[in-house]
Parts: structure tokens; C-alpha cells; sequence
């Protein structure tokens, strides 16, 4: 069902694991299957230096919280919230159709920890 490429960043994905002292999490449940992704992002100043993920979900899942993690790394929060689902699938070389809404689970997971930080920002 996947292609190589997936198949290799699912078996040895970048970015498994959690940042203990993250400022910013986001955790998103899938409508469609019940998975559920989290990702940790450590913002220095306006840039993202770390991303961390965690998931109760597919290879699909894992394969582009991997790449969307590394992704974001490096890139100011305005760049990362640039970062589409479909980038990630091109990326990958593609997925399956039935496989499409895996891979919004790591943008909107971003999105959230993005949004999170703001609001820890806010209150301080
Ligand atoms: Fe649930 Fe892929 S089937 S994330």
C-alpha cells in the first residue's frame, strides 16, 4: 500500500519522542479513524530549534509527523504555519487515498502547538 519512501521514514523516523520542557504543545484527534497525534516545539525567540512527536496512530501518521517535524525545524513560526499537509505527501512521494487524512494530523498538531505557544506568551 505504500510506496518506499514512506515505508523507510516510518521504520526510522526523525523526531519520535517527547520535549519535557516544550513551549508550546498540540494534541489533535483524527474525526475519521480515532488516532490521535502530539507534538512538542521549542521556540527560541520566533524560531522553532526543536520538534518532537508522539501518535497512537498509522505508518501514514508516523511516516509524515516525521517529515513535518523535520520540516519546521529551523523555520520561524510564520514559515512552519506555511507548511501544508500536501507538502509533506509530495514530499513522501505521495500516499494513499484512503491515507490523505493521516497526514493532517501533523499540520493541525503543529498549528495547535503554535497556537499554544502564543497563549503561554500572552499570559506572561
Ligand atoms: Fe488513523 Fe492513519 S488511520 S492516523
Amino acid at each position: 500500500m505504500y510506496n518506499d519512501k514512506v515505508l523507510k521514514v516510518f521504520q526510522n523516523p526523525s523526531n519520535s519522542g517527547e520535549i519535557p520542557d516544550a513551549d508550546g504543545v498540540g494534541t489533535i484527534g483524527n474525526a475519521s479513524c480515532g488516532d490521535i497525534m502530539k507534538i512538542y516545539l521549542k521556540i527560541s525567540g520566533d524560531r522553532i530549534v526543536d520538534a518532537k512527536f508522539k501518535t497512537f496512530g498509522c505508518a501514514a501518521a508516523i511516516a509524515t509527523a516525521s517529515v513535518a517535524t523535520d520540516m519546521v525545524i529551523g523555520k520561524t513560526i510564520d514559515e512552519a504555519l506555511k507548511i501544508k499537509n500536501a507538502d509533506v505527501v509530495e514530499f513522501l512521494g505521495g500516499l494513499p487515498p484512503q491515507k490523505i487524512h493521516c497526514s493532517v494530523l501533523a499540520e493541525e498538531a503543529i498549528h495547535a502547538a503554535i497556537d499554544d505557544y502564543r497563549s503561554r506568551q500572552n499570559k506572561q
